[in-house]
């Protein structure tokens, strides 16, 4: 039986009306992408990585040789991205994410953005659920999703990951440069007055400074079992409600 259905009988779900959503929010090299990606991989949903969208903006407007803060060119590739066209290898720099965080201040641009997103929420291509990850997932774009996880970790811990990441490709790279980088990006996603990084009042807080990939998917797909269970009493999920109870069968397959 694939992981979900088996999360499903454990809680007491039946066959659910609508796609399952999960949404994971926090600051860059939090660990949020992979547990995302993991997540999305073991319970057979899709997943959005939201980040890209607003790298795709950032680099298309670099690109063209303007500035990311102009409101107009920002604005008007966000109205026309068209995301098959680029090859997300050449979204992962610095760069690019700063770029990024700067068209993702502009409200025009996260306007133009929301409908791609919800659309991915209700509709996800396989029809189970989605794991959306980003900044203001649980806040703005899902406010009703039925999992919200704020994944955090110290300041030198995700700089030392993002300079792991970077270091190959760029050997001069200097570990106290990406911390720098990294804090004046988290602080341009947590300041602007748009959607800002932030977590949602229901979500559940996953701290991974001390935790390896694995450890961190296992409490991750351990709040989403937890949360499910929860909510199975709760009006928008009663309908699926089963009664059906084996509860620690998904803890020995995570
Ligand atoms: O997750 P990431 O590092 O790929 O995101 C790049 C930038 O995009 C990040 O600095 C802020 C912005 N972003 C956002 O504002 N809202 C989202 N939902 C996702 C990303």
């Amino acid at each position: 039986m694939a992981l979900w259905d088996m999360l499903k009988s454990a809680i007491g779900l039946k066959e659910t009306p609508a796609s399952i959503v999960i949404a994971i929010d926090g600051p860059a090299a939090s660990g949020k992408g992979t547990i995302a990606r993991r997540l999305a991989e073991v319970l057979g949903f899709d997943y959005l990585d939201t980040g890209v969208l607003y790298r795709a903006v950032g680099w298309t407007v670099l690109q063209h040789g303007r500035s990311p803060s102009i409101v107009f060119e920002a604005t008007r590739v966000a109205e026309t991205l068209k995301l098959a066209s680029i090859d997300e290898t050449v979204l992962r720099s610095d760069e690019v994410a700063d770029a990024a965080s700067k068209v993702a201040a502009i409200p025009e641009v996260r306007t133009a953005l929301l409908d791609h997103q919800r659309h991915f929420a209700k509709n996800p291509p396989r029809g189970r659920g989605a794991v959306i990850d980003g900044r203001d997932i649980g806040t703005v774009v899902i406010p009703d999703a039925h999992v919200k996880i704020f994944v955090t970790a110290r300041d030198e811990v995700r700089a030392h990951r993002r300079y792991l990441d970077l270091r190959p490709d760029n050997p001069d790279l200097r570990e106290g440069q990406v911390l720098s980088e990294l804090r004046a990006r988290d602080r341009r996603d947590m300041e602007r007055a748009t959607a800002p990084l932030k977590p949602a009042g229901d979500a559940i807080l996953l701290e991974t400074s001390e935790l390896d990939i694995d450890s961190a998917v296992a409490a991750a797909l351990a709040i989403v079992e937890r949360t499910l269970r929860q909510k199975k009493s709760a009006p928008g999920l009663q309908a699926m409600a089963s009664g059906v109870g084996r509860p620690n069968e998904i803890q020995k397959q995570a």
